[in-house]
């Protein structure tokens, strides 16, 4: 199947030049370049000389014994000096245009197909000389030449269109690449919820375990009683004695006091996990005065930390108005100092906490409750935060005092809590919360 080149119009122009003086030099009235097409063959190229018949456009059928067309089979010069003098071609059907002699070679394709012919013909009989029919193989090769050119530069623009269904293909798979990111933040988002949960349920098996100690001493010592009760009122049908009396009333006293004791605990309980859950209500917000804030809490404070013997030192900045929640803060300070009051200093060393608040930049501020006493081991960093986690256990340490931190920053401050330490060289809380709280959380 033959291939159609495309020809621009910068070397058909090109070439009519070259045809032109080809015609000259060979002194024939026509110089043309042929292309061959499916069926037909096309003058591409016809020279401007006087007395030319051949016209560019103009095809002619394929099979009627051409000269072009004998050059196009053999690929090899072909030389007509006198058709009509010649039995094979007196009856070809440039005859009939008076093109009786013929000089052609045949052009190829830089795949070696064949394109065409270039050739000069000419109304009277003509032998050219070997210097012409090397000029006309010369003149071949130039043109072929171009067809390199042209070759290249399809190629090229083939090529190019290549790049672009690439290019194409990228963006596509570009845009697949961020549907699977959209999935994997939703699917982030879904894990996330599912942690909480987890650690929700991780917490109320936490708040049952703990409650269970308290509760089952309760219970204990309540039916005891009830037996107790229940054998003296046989017991006083008969009498009883004064000495059993005072037993009897010893054992309730006794009942008692663990009774209270272990409702107490319980109560107590109850109370630290009523602080976990944050009070989402968004009640509580106004505007209040940092440094007066802090103030006060001290106040409150003032009776451990003197019995503790340390010192704590408070370093506000002037002129903070929080328009936030104060209790989340205050509970926040509370549970920090009170660590390190606990925690911080086992050995009876004497010790200082220093706290500090100051504003940063984009409307934030921070607040910092630093010790100087034995720090937190590595191994336990990460874990302070949990719920239980507490390295006083049977101390009265339930191990959720940072727990109610960490959600009262995040949840109802809206802020952020980390905590650098290293052993021996104390611990630092630090809080980063809003000035202004956000406000779809007061919704
Ligand atoms: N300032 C500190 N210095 C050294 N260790 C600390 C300090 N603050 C906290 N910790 C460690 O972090 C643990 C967890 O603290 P958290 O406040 O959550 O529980 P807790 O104080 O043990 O018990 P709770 O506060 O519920 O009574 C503590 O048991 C302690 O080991
Ligand atoms: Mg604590």
């Amino acid at each position: 199947m033959v291939q159609e080149h495309v020809v621009s119009d910068d070397f058909l122009g090109k070439w009519q030049q070259t045809t032109n003086v080809m015609a000259e030099v060979f002194d024939v009235p026509a110089g043309l370049i042929m292309r061959v097409l499916p069926q037909q063959i096309e003058v591409l190229v016809s020279s401007h000389t006087p007395g030319n018949p051949y016209e560019a456009d103009e095809k002619a059928n394929l099979n009627t014994g051409l000269y072009c067309e004998t050059v196009m089979a053999t690929r090899a010069m072909l030389h007509v000096p006198h058709a009509l003098e010649d039995e094979r071609w007196k009856d070809n059907p440039d005859v009939a245009l008076n093109m009786i002699s013929y000089l052609g070679v045949p052009l190829l394709w830089p795949d070696d197909e064949v394109f065409g012919t270039i050739c000069v013909l000419d109304s009277k009989k003509r032998v050219y000389q070997q210097r012409y029919v090397d000029l006309l193989w010369e003149i071949k090769r130039a043109i072929e030449a171009d067809f390199q050119v042209m070759d290249q530069q399809q190629k090229l623009i083939a090529s190019n269109a290549d790049l672009l269904k690439v290019n194409r293909a990228l963006l596509r798979s570009n845009g697949d690449l961020k549907a699977a990111l959209d999935r994997i933040s939703t699917m982030q988002g879904e894990l996330l919820r599912a942690e909480k949960m987890s650690a929700l349920g991780k917490l109320v098996a936490g708040v049952a375990h703990e409650l269970n100690t308290p509760i089952g001493n309760g219970l204990m010592v309540a039916s005891t009683l009830k037996s107790n009760a229940e054998a003296m009122a046989g017991e006083l049908e008969v009498g009883v004695t004064r000495k059993r009396m005072d037993d009897f009333i010893g054992s309730i006293d006794q009942g008692a006091d663990i009774l209270l004791h272990s409702l107490g605990r319980a109560a107590e309980l109850v109370g630290s996990f009523k602080q976990v859950a944050v009070d989402q209500s968004g009640a509580g917000r106004r505007e209040f005065d940092l440094k007066k804030t802090f103030g006060e809490i001290l106040a409150t404070l003032a009776p451990a930390i003197r019995q503790s013997g340390h010192s704590v030192l408070c370093e506000v900045a002037d002129g903070i108005t929080m328009d936030s929640y104060p209790d989340p803060l205050e509970q926040s300070l509370v549970n920090l100092v009170n660590n390190a009051l606990i925690h911080a200093f086992p050995n009876g060393a004497q010790g200082q906490i220093r706290i500090s608040a100051h504003r940063l930049a984009d409307d934030w501020i921070e607040v910092s409750v630093a010790d100087d006493g034995v720090g937190i081991p590595a191994l336990n960093l990460a874990r302070v935060f949990d719920p239980f986690f507490t390295t006083r256990l049977g101390q009265g340490g339930s191990g959720l005092g940072l727990h109610v931190v960490y959600n009262q920053v995040t949840a109802a401050l809206r802020g952020s809590v980390r905590v650098d330490s290293e052993p021996g060289r104390g611990a630092c809380f630090t809080l980063r919360v809003p000035r202004v709280a956000p406000a779809e959380h007061a919704a």
